[in-house]
């Protein structure tokens, strides 16, 4: 069913296009859908099995055939495609990372990839791909669909950066992994009295290192939204808290605002006080999903699956308001997130 407007001779800039919006489509001209493709694309993220899982086990109750597609975008638009079964996401559900694995793919950040990609949905087929990710990856989902190629995206990133959506998938295994390893951090860092500079993931965002600051006690939280001054937001912490008694300090940077070694140089120089960095880097990224994770997970999947029953394309899952929704993808795209006042207030609060 999907519908390939364009080919080589004829393809205009896919920026200069928009994806049809299915909710002002009558239905009944439109095809149901029988074959569907899955990929996963991006940073991997913690219940992205989970989310596999629950979109072929209710895309194959609901009658389609569900088709996996490896390495992401990349092995899209290779042709690394095959059919799976209900027994196929047998226990993935508990797994961290994703079976279908991921890319990032730099083919398909062009015109001319997209088109390849889209012509191997043809090829299998596909009547809808379904493509679990971040905002990276739904920009190439909506490529496709401004091409014709009906998409669905399922938000998965620990970084909760996707502004459609309160919740994307991996964000709390990751927060509760880099909790777990900042309190053990703490544990050294209070025998011998030093700082700990923690460099947590979120290149652009501060969702992690804010709400894991505040689950940590942090004396300072760094994040790329707000800008700090180091003498205010920093030393003058730290040392106001040496002053009044206390023997160590907790400092969290997301990696988008500096490095955590520069950091705790810089801390040490100034103050005297022994700081120590540690990147948490990917171990952010990898382990068993969270009961939460494994849940928004599977909602989520099956709420992909319920937009296609409906003929609804080119939506992205989201939660808005504590409910599990939908979205036009342009619209979810075009989108801000931003982190509101309120949280970074309360985070100074218990500074
Ligand atoms: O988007 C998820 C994320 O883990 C970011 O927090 C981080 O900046 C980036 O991916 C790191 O990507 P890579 O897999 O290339 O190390």
């Amino acid at each position: 069913m999907g519908r390939l407007l364009y080919d080589e001779s004829n393809l205009p800039e896919i920026n200069s296009l928009k994806a049809l919006n299915y909710d002002e489509v009558d239905k009944s001209t439109v095809q149901p859908v029988k074959r569907v493709g899955v990929l996963t694309s991006g940073g991997d993220a913690p219940g992205m099995n989970a989310a596999i899982r629950a979109v072929v086990r209710a895309g194959i109750n609901a009658g389609f055939e569900m088709y996996g597609v490896t390495r992401g975008y990349h092995g899209l638009w290779k042709g690394e495609i095959k059919q799976l079964d209900g027994r196929s996401v047998s226990e993935t559900l508990q797994r961290g990372g994703t079976f279908l694995m991921t890319a990032r793919s730099q083919t398909f950040m062009t015109d001319q990839g997209v088109l390849k990609g889209a012509r191997m949905m043809e090829a299998y087929e596909l009547d809808a791909l379904i493509v679990i990710g971040g905002d990276g990856s739904y920009k190439g989902a909506r490529a496709l669909a401004r091409i014709g190629m009906p998409v669905i995206g399922v938000p998965g990133t620990i970084d909760n950066d996707i502004a459609s959506t309160e919740y994307t998938i991996g964000y709390d295994t990751a927060m509760n992994t880099a909790m777990q390893c900042i309190d053990k951090l703490r544990d050294t860092a209070s025998s011998h009295e030093r700082c700990s500079v923690i460099e947590v993931m979120g290149r652009h965002a501060g969702w992690i290192a804010l709400n894991v600051g505040i689950a940590t006690g942090a004396e300072s939280i760094l994040i790329p939204e707000v800008p700090y001054d180091f003498n205010r937001d920093v030393l003058r912490v730290i040392l106001d808290g040496r002053n009044t008694g206390k023997k160590h300090y907790i400092v969290i940077v997301a990696e988008g605002v500096g490095h955590a070694e520069e950091i705790a140089k810089q801390i040490e120089e100034a103050t005297g006080i022994e700081a120590r960095p540690t990147i948490l880097g990917h171990l952010q990224r990898g382990g068993s999903p969270t009961l939460r994770d494994r849940t928004m997970a599977s909602l989520m999947g099956i709420k992909a699956i319920d937009c296609l029953m409906e003929k609804r394309f080119n939506r992205l899952v989201v939660r808005q308001h504590g409910e599990i929704t939908d979205v036009d993808i342009e619209e979810g795209l075009a989108m801000t997130k931003t982190i509101t006042p309120e949280i970074i207030e309360n985070a100074k609060r218990l500074g």
